[in-house]
């Protein structure tokens, strides 16, 4: 498969184009970002991490039958994905308060939620990427009541199956964000990553933070959490 141009760099991965119209090849970038690109770092080995991980996580989820943009792992930074039009919202799941939840309602971090829920916030950088209700979602006019269900399903499947894959490695998924595209037929596939980046991953028994929030918060080396993670999940991490 032909590397085509750039089409697109974002703040942690670079997409281009292939020789096949509807394949796009994407790029694990080593920079690390937080508070909205206010807080930035290049470091070395994030991108093959991310990569690896979430090759793996999207292949677990096939296995389970949910179906997403990934096609293959082609190198340590790179992937083949199919391509879709994203949709501007960011789908988050949560089942323990942590992050902006436990913020905005004064909940104290670590409180596990009586069921899971489901939060749109609308994909926007210069807007700080907002928390939506369905009804913003209808006047922007971003996807269909139909879609926004498809969202809302999906991400709750998604947890369902991820909660018990990192139950297993003795990991709490705490909570997680997703996105979503529109394939050449219309229908709405997972796409993104899903990462250290993108999920809060705490250890099941000591609580200790396997994720993004090591680097916001300042908590250590972030490729020693992420390494972990991906060791667990029975990935090389060499
Ligand atoms: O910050 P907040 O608590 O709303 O984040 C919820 C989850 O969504 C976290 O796992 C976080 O890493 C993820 N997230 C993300 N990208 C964003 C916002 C949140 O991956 N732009």
């Amino acid at each position: 498969m032909e590397k085509g141009q750039l089409l697109y760099e974002g703040k942690a991965k670079r997409l281009y184009t292939t020789d096949k119209e509807d394949i796009l090849f994407v790029e694990y970038k080593d920079s690390a970002t937080a508070f909205n690109g206010e807080k930035k770092a290049e470091i070395a080995g994030k991108g093959t991490l991310n990569n690896r991980i979430t090759s793996l996580l999207f292949e677990k989820l096939k296995a389970a039958g949910i179906d997403s943009h990934f096609v293959e792992q082609l190198s340590d930074h790179e992937q083949l994905v199919k391509k879709v039009d994203i949709i501007p919202i960011e789908v988050v799941v949560r089942q323990v308060a942590a992050g902006s939840l436990a913020k905005r309602l004064g909940l104290e971090e670590g409180v596990e939620l009586a069921r899971p829920i489901v939060e749109f916030y609308f994909k926007d950088d210069e807007l700080g990427d907002p928390l939506i209700t369905e009804e913003h979602i209808e006047i922007l006019n971003i996807a269909s009541q139909e879609e926004v269900l498809a969202l809302y399903e999906k991400g709750l499947q998604v947890n369902e199956v991820l909660s018990q894959f990192f139950k297993e490695i003795g990991v709490i998924l705490v909570d997680f964000k997703l996105e979503f595209g529109r394939d050449n037929k219309g229908n709405v596939l997972l796409a993104d990553e899903i990462s250290p980046d993108t999920c809060r991953l705490w250890d099941e028994k000591t609580k200790q933070k396997l994720d993004k929030d090591v680097f916001r918060r300042d908590l250590g080396q972030l490729t020693d959490a992420y390494e972990i993670i991906l060791s667990r999940l029975g990935g090389i991490t060499q």
